[in-house]
């Protein structure tokens, strides 16, 4: 890989919880790999007073929780005095004065070149602020000799106008080609893979269309409950939280065609166009094509664990949904009448994340005069997390004297082939942003195109009573209604699948 070039990246929210969890184990990371320039350091910002000594021990503290493996320590001691940091308010223009100052100044004792980059690791209500500020200071300036960048975490907004909004408001600073709009799912190996799998074999794409896919599943199941979003999550939901990003790259990446080249824009364009061509539901399709649910209290891993409206800061009337199943439809050439089911939710059965390719059944039962009733069908499952994976079912002769057809799994197993590489999903997104390639970044229209989908859910929502919550237990695999969502096209969730189960029992 390229390696990156002498920079200096200032975190904005330098004293939460990404920080210390995944932007730092990341950057370790790179280093470990040799990819961060000599000429690199990192200014961390919040509002807590530190010095660069007390935030430096705090971090390496840190990292004894969530390095990825065990700490090399020449490794740290080099990204340590590379680490500085500044308290202030993101609401006073002073701060922002002392950021010019401090950048400038490590910059010139760093040999950076002027490149900056500004990592937006706070609430949502800062975004457009800070960016506005840094531009008062001249600190988002490029030119050929130097780049200057901002990455936005989500949520980008928290309906379509206020996406819109957002954008019209960073734009009046940035250029496009400054604005990295994250996606950590984006970060995952095998959600990369997804183009790989398709564009770099020949064999699966003559099959990839609706005369053969019968449907598409995604899941990304988690057993984990709000732990302590409670705050953030009543005024998200599954819905705004996984869906407009994180699903939908699933399914733009399973969907899309195949770009003309692997350049940025050549990529998101084909996701956008994908977005695009996703139904819009009336009200009334709404309530047949999307379910809601919210979890009670219930039992995980034989521990009893309490109900949404119990965690902190929810209210115990909440009608906030912690499960989202629903049916998208395409309408595209290729998709036209596939039906692309995706469920989400909190405290679930299983973690699982997985894109499952549902084929059609053989045109006709060859083997009718014999024992076999009915054929398998076939699947093709690209497990993302935590299996990092293929697996492809197919029917296969049980041995003996009576004909019968048995399902069998071809299994790749991505640690099997390729080993463990310890990552926090961030490092290849930190490098991507260092060397100036933007594919695995939202684009606005990406990002405005993805709240259009959930949009007239949404409002449908606002018109429509909440069902009566809680309606599934913690432990569980959803409300029935996510199950009587694909009962009507005679269709039904296939079970998630453990590639490997000796790994996870
Ligand atoms: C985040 C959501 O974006 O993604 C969380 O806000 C969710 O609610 C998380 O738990 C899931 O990400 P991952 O990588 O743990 O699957």
């Amino acid at each position: 890989m390229q390696k990156d070039p002498p920079c200096v990246m200032v975190i904005f929210g330098a004293a939460g919880d990404l920080t210390k969890r995944k932007l730092i184990p990341a950057l370790y990371n790179l280093k470990r790999s040799n990819l961060l320039s000599d000429n690199f350091a990192v200014i961390g910002v919040a509002r807590a007073e530190m010095n660069d000594g007390e935030f430096r021990r705090r971090l390496r503290d840190d990292m004894n929780e969530f390095a990825t493996e065990e700490i090399e320590e020449g490794t740290w001691d080099w990204l340590e005095e590379r680490l500085f940091y500044l308290s202030g308010d993101f609401n006073d223009d002073q701060t922002f004065a002392r950021i010019k100052e401090t950048v400038e100044k490590i910059d010139n004792e760093r040999q950076a070149n002027g490149n900056y980059f500004f990592y937006l690791a706070t609430a949502p209500q800062y975004f457009a602020p800070v960016v506005e500020r840094l531009g008062k200071v001249g600190l988002t300036k490029q030119d050929e000799t130097h780049w200057r960048r901002v990455v936005i975490e989500k949520p980008f907004g928290r309906d379509l106008e206020s996406a819109k909004n957002l954008n019209r408001e960073i734009k009046q600073v940035l250029e496009e080609n400054q604005i990295y709009r994250i996606d950590h799912y984006l970060g995952k190996e095998t959600v990369q893979n997804i183009l790989i799998f398709r564009f770099g074999n020949t064999i699966f794409e003559p099959i990839w269309n609706r005369r053969y896919i019968d449907c598409v599943q995604i899941t990304a199941a988690e057993k984990v409950g709000v732990e302590q979003r409670g705050g953030y999550y009543e005024q998200a939901g599954a819905l705004r939280d996984m869906v407009p990003n994180h699903l939908l790259q699933l399914v733009t990446l399973t969907a899309m065609e195949p770009p003309i080249s692997f350049e940025a824009d050549a990529v998101r364009d084909e996701q956008t166009k994908i977005l695009h061509a996703i139904q819009r539901p009336s009200p009334e399709e709404t309530a047949t094509r999307v379910a809601r649910g919210q979890y009670g209290a219930g039992n995980i891993d034989g521990e009893k664990v309490p109900g949404y409206r119990e965690e902190p800061n929810v209210a115990p009337d909440s009608t906030t949904e912690t499960f989202i199943a629903l049916k998208l439809l395409i309408d595209n050439w290729r998709w036209a009448d596939v039906p692309f089911y995706l469920r989400t939710g909190k405290r679930l059965a299983a973690r699982d994340t997985e894109i499952a390719i549902q084929f059609k059944r053989p045109p006709f039962v060859l083997f009718r005069d014999t024992s076999v009733d009915r054929l398998t069908t076939n699947r093709l499952v690209l497990h993302i997390q935590p299996d990092e994976g293929i697996s492809v079912r197919f029917g296969a002769k049980v041995p003996g004297s009576v004909m019968r057809i048995g399902s069998v799994d071809m299994n790749f197993d991505y640690e099997d082939y390729f080993g463990k590489t310890p990552s926090t999903g961030y490092e290849r997104l930190l490098h991507d942003c260092m060397v100036g390639d933007a594919t695995l970044f939202q684009r606005a229209d990406q990002v405005e195109a993805g709240w259009a989908v959930v949009d007239p859910i949404q409002k449908a929502w606002e018109i429509m009573p909440a069902p009566s919550f809680p309606n599934y237990e913690a432990g569980s695999w959803g409300p029935k209604a996510a199950d009587d969502l694909l009962g009507c096209d005679d269709q039904k969730w296939e079970a998630t699948h453990d590639i490997n189960e000796k790994k996870h029992p």
